[in-house]
């Protein structure tokens, strides 16, 4: 998604306050601080220590406008209590892994590595993708590439992983790429996207409980921003786009009681107001410049 566009959606009073709750390499970060042009405050976090290091370099760093933080955006009402402040006029989350996370960690997120099966995004976190892949019964590991890689094949999957974990551990991204990629059809093997890939998304977002920090955060932000704030979040997979889309729909009911009671008993007004219906994708121009944009879907709302 251009960043640009990000931006506009997201500023709306350049004095505000506005977290990049994702800042990964900085890029979206850099992007706000231009918009405010030291006129706001820019709160950037990442669960990242690299995340957080990298950004403090990119971006002029002082306590009264930029501020570079290693938190969960879970822990949004947490961060911004700690700083003094009550709400916020827009949070930006682009979700998922960085490029860093994929091609520099060193933590085994990409299947054309050989590095540990780790892929924590916050190294402090105790369970690594290796636990998942060598420690798990059969039927929760199935259950994990299921529901967060909706992988069809999961059960033979995970009947070679058990039958290979059973001879020695599997210790690296690319011995579980390589098992998986044994047992798919050739059909399989040679189209653009490994046969590893949902079994990879599915074991990063169990190791770094993602949809469980998303559903916090989406149940937490009505009460973090103000009235006429704004929230933008890029999604680059169903699981979390439905969650996003969901919970906008939600936002923007007002009463829910039955047609046929006579007045209002639930109370219950709008809380946000959905910048546009339909999710948001990349150009052709943009993809092509940037194929890992290919799947982006943008949606923003604003509190009312
Ligand atoms: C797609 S990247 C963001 C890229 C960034 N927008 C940029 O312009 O460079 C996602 C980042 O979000 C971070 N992240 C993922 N889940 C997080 C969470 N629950 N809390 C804080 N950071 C998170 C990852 O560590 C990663 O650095």
């Amino acid at each position: 998604m251009l960043v640009q566009e990000v931006v506009r959606h997201l500023v709306h009073l350049p004095q505000g306050v506005y977290v990049d709750g994702t800042a990964g390499a900085g890029g979206h970060s850099v992007a706000i601080s231009r918009s405010l042009a030291g006129r706001g405050r820019l709160i950037c976090l990442d669960r990242d220590p690299d995340a957080v290091s990298l950004v403090r370099k990119r971006l002029p760093v002082s306590s009264d406008t930029i501020c570079v933080i290693q938190a969960n955006f879970a822990d949004l009402d947490r961060v911004i209590n700690d700083l003094g402040i009550s709400k916020v006029e827009g949070v930006l989350l682009d979700l998922g892994m960085s490029s860093y996370q994929l091609e520099e960690s060193g933590r085994g997120f990409s299947f054309s590595r050989g590095e540990p099966l780790d892929m924590r995004m916050n190294p402090d976190n105790a369970l690594t993708a290796s636990h998942f892949v060598n420690d798990l019964s059969p039927k929760e590991l199935e259950e994990i590439l299921r529901s967060y890689g909706e992988e069809r094949r999961a059960k033979s999957i995970v009947r070679t992983i058990v039958s290979a974990r059973a001879k020695r551990p599997i210790e690296t991204s690319s011995q579980l790429a390589a098992l998986i990629n044994s047992i798919s059809p050739k059909s399989r093997r040679y189209r653009a996207r490994h046969p590893a890939t949902q079994t990879f998304q599915a074991l990063r977002i169990a190791v770094n409980k993602e949809l469980q920090n998303l559903d916090t955060f989406l149940k937490k932000i009505p009460s973090l921003m103000v009235i006429g704030g704004r929230l933008v979040v890029l999604s680059y997979h169903s699981l979390e786009d439905r969650r996003v889309k969901q919970a906008m729909v939600e936002w923007e009911k007002a009463c829910t009681c039955p047609p046929d009671f006579p007045h209002c008993v639930c109370g219950k007004t709008p809380l946000f107001r959905r910048l546009f219906k339909k999710g948001l994708k990349p150009s052709q121009d943009e993809i092509e410049r940037n194929p890992r944009a290919r799947s982006a879907v943008m949606r923003a709302a604003e509190r009312v």
